[in-house]
Parts: structure tokens; sequence; C-alpha cells
């Protein structure tokens, strides 16, 4: 059975270990709360971009919106100039004043990686340095980044070192290269080395989809925490399932069709609560929802074909009359 410590990053605390990964597109302020409703500890907005801040952008408005309830939450912010970056993490700060900024040095995106952001900056460790104590010193909130590991061992170790001797509060590792993307398998070992070498909380991340990986993880590597991305898209109770696991060592039963509509309902009812509809694809996420439900594919075809939310949230809502036995299996393979 695991023991929940309470931990911090920086001044805050933070009660729980499972932490809800950013996920453009994804995790907006209304799945955030639902997440959170089923024990997410801490949750991250999608990544934001410096510019966008700097500019004004209406859209970085909707990325950065939270409410009390949801806190703890962090803020990423992505970029690829020091002044930059750390001028609109002192915007955010003050404009929506996350508990934590989050900097983001993980993400293999073409789009970014040309324009030198995300992991790009892990072949430029000098600016990575400057970079977070950049903003360490401009914003009070603590400040945390998030990479993806390099080729080999010890070039990992000293980026993740260089992240801790400039500041940051805490590092999240996902154990893919940029050149992996999201195929192979997450390699936990590196959150292992990195967590023997650093001092600040270490939080692995990578192919925790179940009670039993997470536990496997957070044996393996001895992190403070572990970061849940694709396994929460379409399924947010899977922190309550995991949670479960961890304190009883047993799979908690549930009724996972009737658990998906309710959340998915619940999920609508926020989108509206917080005035998000207008910004959020509808039926994509519908369709995350019904995914690795027995069946599912038919209720797809479905929600493809409709555009009215009344109507969507009817065919989700059919799950659990027509469908026989369900069947899971984690096979979304993001962005
Ligand atoms: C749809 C999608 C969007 C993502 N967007 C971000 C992002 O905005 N910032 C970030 O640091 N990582 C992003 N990621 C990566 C996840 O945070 C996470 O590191 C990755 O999915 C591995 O964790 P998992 O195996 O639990 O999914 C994204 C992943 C997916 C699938």
């Amino acid at each position: 059975m695991e023991a929940t410590l309470d931990m911090k990053i920086g001044n805050i605390k933070i009660d729980g270990k499972l932490f809800l990964a950013p996920m453009a597109d994804v995790t907006n302020l209304a799945f955030r709360m639902l997440c959170k409703k089923h024990g997410a500890a801490l949750t991250y907005s999608e990544m934001v971009s410096a510019d966008a801040v700097l500019r004004g952008n209406v859209r970085t408005t909707y990325l950065g919106l939270s409410c009390e309830e949801e806190k703890p939450f962090a803020i990423q912010l992505f970029g690829n100039s020091v002044d930059t970056i750390s001028t609109a993490a002192m915007i955010v700060e003050e404009k929506y004043s996350p508990d934590i900024i989050d900097l983001n040095f993980g993400c293999p995106a073409n789009v970014l990686v040309k324009d030198g952001s995300g992991s790009a900056l892990l072949d430029f460790p000098k600016k990575v340095y400057d970079i977070v104590s950049d903003v360490c010193k401009k914003v009070d909130v603590p400040v945390t980044a998030k990479v993806r590991v390099l080729n080999n061992m010890k070039k990992t170790l000293d980026i993740a070192r260089i992240i801790e001797e400039a500041g940051a509060c805490a590092i999240t590792v996902h154990g893919r290269t940029q050149a992996q993307q999201y195929a192979g398998k997450a390699e936990h070992e590196y959150a292992r080395m990195i967590k023997k070498e650093l001092s600040i909380p270490v939080i692995a991340n990578g192919d925790i989809v179940d009670g039993l990986s997470a536990k496997q993880v957070l044996h393996h590597t001895g992190c403070e925490a572990l970061m849940i991305g694709r396994a929460a898209i379409g399924d947010p109770h899977i922190f309550t399932e995991i949670a479960h696991f961890l304190h009883t060592g047993e799979q908690l039963r549930t009724d996972e069709r009737a658990q998906r509509v309710a959340d998915f309902k619940e999920y609508m009812r926020l989108l509206e609560l917080y005035g998000l509809e207008a910004y959020v694809d509808i039926r994509m996420h519908a369709q995350w929802f019904t995914r690795g439900i027995k069946g599912g594919r038919h209720i797809r075809q479905g929600i493809s074909s409709t555009r009215e939310k009344r109507s969507i949230i009817q065919l989700i809502e059919s799950m659990c009359e027509q469908l026989p036995d369900m069947a899971t299996n984690n096979d979304f393979h993001g962005n």
C-alpha cells in the first residue's frame, strides 16, 4: 500500500501524487476541473505561447482561465527567447494567478522545434539555464520545467542539473526523446537517475495508464509524483482508479460505460459554466469519451455526423442502453 505523503513544489503544498499532464486542445479549465474532481492533485494548462501572451492574443485568455476551486494549478509556457518567456511569465502571473509556472522543454511538434522552442531548447543547455533563472527572478510563484529525455543518460542528467541550479522547484521527465515523438515505450530509468541526483521533486511521465503501471513507475523511479496524459483523455476517472489501486492494491470495480456518460455530461455542464463551449471541439471530445468502450465505434460514427450538442449527449447516453460487454484499451495516441 502506498502512503500518501504531502509534497511541496516551492511553497505550494500538493495534496497527492497524481498530476494531470498539460495537453494542447485537451486540458481546458472544464476538463481540468473534471480531473480534479476525480483526484488529480495538480493540473496544468495546455502550453501557452509566450509570444501570443505578449501580443495579447484572445485565445490565451481562455488558455489561462482558472478558478479558485482548481487550485493548485499550473500554467505552462513555451517560447524561444529568454526575454519573451520572462515577460510572458510576469503577465500570466499577474493576470491569472497560477500557483506554478511550468516551462515547456519537451514539445516535439515540428512547428515548435523549427522555431527553437519546446524540446529544441534541450540542445542549448545555457539557454535553458538562462530561461529558467530569468523566469525565477521575475516571478514570485514557483517555476517548474517539463523535459523529454536526451539520447544518453549523461546529457539528460546534465540538463536536469542545470534546470535545478537555475532555480526550478520541480522537474517533469517524459521518458521519450524528441525523435521518438510518441512512439515506443517511455523509459523511466531516466526519471529514476534524475531523482537520485536532484534535490527538487521529480515527476515521472509517460505511459502511466492504470494502477499497476503507476505503482511500478513510482516504485522504480522513487519519484514524488506521476503525471498522466493520454490515459486521462476521455477518461478522467482514471485518477480515481489509480489512487484506489495505489491505496488498496486492488482494482476499482466500476460500470465504466455509466461512468463515461456521467463524466461527459458533467464535462458539458462545466464547459457551459465556464463559457468555454465556443473554444472547444465538442465532437472531438465526445469521440474521446467513447474510446476503449466496446461498440464505441458505432457511437463515434453517429457523433461525427451531428453538430448539435444535445444530440451528441444523447448519443453518448445511448452507450449505456445499447451496448453489451465493454472492454477497455488505452488506444489514444496523441498529437
Ligand atoms: C494531445 C496531446 C497534447 C499535448 N500537449 C502538450 C502540451 O501542451 N505541453 C506539454 O508539455 N506536453 C504536451 N503533451 C505531452 C503530454 O503532456 C505527455 O508528456 C505525454 O503525452 C506523455 O504522457 P502520457 O504517456 O501519459 O500520455 C501532449 C500530449 C498529447 C497526447
